[in-house]
């Protein structure tokens, strides 16, 4: 099944309003001709209001990069899906490794908020990926694959494949320039949609585009979009430069057409 390929920014905690609007407005006039793909573009809260107020009726999404799954009550400090939607976020990053790694957050909690994404009609990019010395170890697949089942334990049979979306972030290429090769981007991709397959079954493994996540630049986006089972991006600071951002885009319209 063909998959409409999907390159999205994660500016994490970078940029106040004012970057936010040059960039947009420098994004915008380069993406013309990318037709081929969806864009995405994870924001912080701060900014998500004008990245979306600006966005609207373009190709891009605007989303948030975390959210809370109660819709609202005694929690301080959270953000709930309809919040999102009331300010015309269409996307929200869930279980960044950042998250889970400095914030706490649990395969239960991620599944949670996946959950509560789709149910939103927020469309969840989830991520997963293991450590270097869970990956020294050969411990890869347990990690990822636990990662996966949970988010699984908690969905919906009515989901389908174009719900959700994955990204695979291995830990250890996040930041570091250290990028999986595209062999390992498409081991871990791959045996991430045959996991798919067999708790959804073959059509909606077919459907789900599953990211690379890990320093992802203009100089490898093209090897790495190559592989089979690899339908976009999450980029974090190769997308904080519209120019660059614009570039990644661009090669995903193309990277998937003929
Ligand atoms: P880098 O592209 O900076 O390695 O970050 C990847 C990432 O964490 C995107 O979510």
């Amino acid at each position: 099944m063909a998959r409409r390929p999907m390159m999205a920014a994660n500016w994490k905690m970078n940029k106040l309003v004012g970057e936010a609007r040059e960039y947009i407005e420098q994004l915008l006039p380069r993406i013309e001709d990318a037709g081929g793909a969806d864009i995405a573009v994870f924001v912080p809260f701060t900014a998500l209001n004008e990245v979306a107020r600006m966005t609207r009726d373009t190709p891009i999404v605007a989303g948030a990069q975390n959210f809370y799954y109660e819709d609202s009550g005694a929690f301080t400090g959270e953000v709930s899906a309809p919040m999102l939607l009331d300010i015309g976020a269409g996307a929200v990053v869930v279980g960044h490794s950042e998250r889970r790694e400095v914030f706490g957050e649990t395969d239960e909690m991620v599944a949670r908020k996946a959950v509560r994404a789709v149910s939103a009609g927020l469309l969840p990019v989830v991520c997963v990926g293991e450590t270097k010395e869970e990956r020294d170890s050969g411990g890869m697949w347990e990690k990822v694959s636990g990662q996966i089942r949970a988010v699984f334990d908690h969905l919906g049979d009515e989901t389908s494949g174009g719900d959700i979306v994955f990204a695979y972030e291995p830990i250890w290429a996040i930041g570091t320039g250290d990028t999986a090769t595209p062999e390992d981007a498409q081991d871990a991709t791959g045996k991430i949609r045959g996991l798919l397959e067999e708790v959804r079954g073959e059509d909606f493994a077919g459907a789900v585009r599953i990211l690379y996540g890990g320093s992802v630049k203009p100089e490898n986006v093209g090897e790495i979009m190559a592989q089979e089972d690899v339908d976009g991006g999450l980029v974090g600071g190769a997308s904080l430069k519209a120019e660059s951002f614009a570039e990644l885009v661009n090669a995903a319209s193309n990277a998937k057409s003929g």
